[in-house]
């Protein structure tokens, strides 16, 4: 991939599993990467394993003031700003239960954070002559799953909000683009199946056409294309790295005539 080299990116959520791969996949690139984040104990000992071209800045970023520090410490420290990854996100969700404050809570972090973000950086991102974003959605933001209310609906949002930031910010030869992830192997199934990388492969087979979830560098890859010149005339699109999850549907791959022996 090309353009990629000596670009100064900042990634948000890069203290978890995801977001660390999705980092090194950049610095392995010749990105400098700000890793933001809210957790300055992950996000400290992530950018020191990552070496000289990673730092961390504690980042809430439901806090304009600290993507305003987090803006400012990128420019100090490379000189300016050509990327941005919006993949911070809460996973709040309690379904129809879900009293207004998490909702708020969510829509904030995942949807309004992401908006902020890309409203700090753009400015930076223009003195440059463009720039690259590219925003997290998911799968869920497409399908109905049982007890989630919120966090699909914030899905759904920054895959909107990724169309229309594009075209405001065509004009200044910025892009926006989102990836729709499947399943990842990721803290929250690292946590879930007491790191049995297996077992929640076992789980993941059905739903995905390729038969497991991904690696998280297989999310990581896929972020580094939307960012790099191969993607140029990308923008205002969503790429799924879902190993098919989304075009298999309900009928899971079966013929119709094993469903009818099965029932
Ligand atoms: N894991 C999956 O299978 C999967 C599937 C589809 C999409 N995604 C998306 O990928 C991204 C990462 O998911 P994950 O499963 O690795 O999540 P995670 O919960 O492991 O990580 C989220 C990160 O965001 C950070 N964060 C939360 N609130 C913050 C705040 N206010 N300010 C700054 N940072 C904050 C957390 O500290 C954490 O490092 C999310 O956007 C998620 O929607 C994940």
């Amino acid at each position: 991939m090309r353009g990629l080299e000596n670009k100064v990116a900042i990634v948000t959520g890069a203290a978890t599993l995801l977001g660390r791969e999705v980092v090194a996949g950049l610095i392995e690139r010749g990105v400098c990467v700000l890793l933001a984040d809210i957790d300055e104990a992950g996000g400290e000992s992530a950018a020191k394993q990552l070496g000289p071209r990673a730092a961390f800045c504690k980042t809430d970023v439901q806090d304009d003031a600290q993507i305003g520090h987090c803006v400012s410490k990128a420019v100090t420290h490379w000189g300016g700003i050509d990327f941005l990854v919006n993949l911070a996100a809460v996973y709040l969700d309690a379904g129809m239960q879900s009293p207004r404050s998490d909702w708020l809570t969510a829509l904030n972090t995942n949807v309004a954070s992401t908006a902020m973000l890309i409203q700090a950086v753009a400015p930076e991102m223009i003195k440059r002559g463009g720039g690259a974003i590219v925003n997290f959605g998911s799968i869920s933001g497409h399908i109905a799953q049982a007890n989630r209310w919120v966090y699909p609906a914030t899905k759904a949002a920054i895959l909107q909000l990724t169309r229309n930031a594009a075209a405001d910010l065509a004009k200044d030869n910025i892009r926006v683009n989102s990836v729709s992830p499947g399943w990842v192997w990721s803290a929250t199934f690292d946590r879930r199946t007491g790191g049995d990388r297996a077992a929640a492969d076992a789980a993941a087979a059905p739903l995905h056409m390729l038969n497991r979830m991904a690696d998280p560098a297989e999310v990581a890859d896929t972020v580094a294309f939307l960012l790099s010149y191969e993607a140029r005339f990308t923008t205002a699109t969503e790429l799924a790295v879902d190993g098919g999850y989304l075009a298999l549907g309900p009928e899971q791959g079966l013929l119709g005539a094993e469903r009818f022996k099965s029932s």
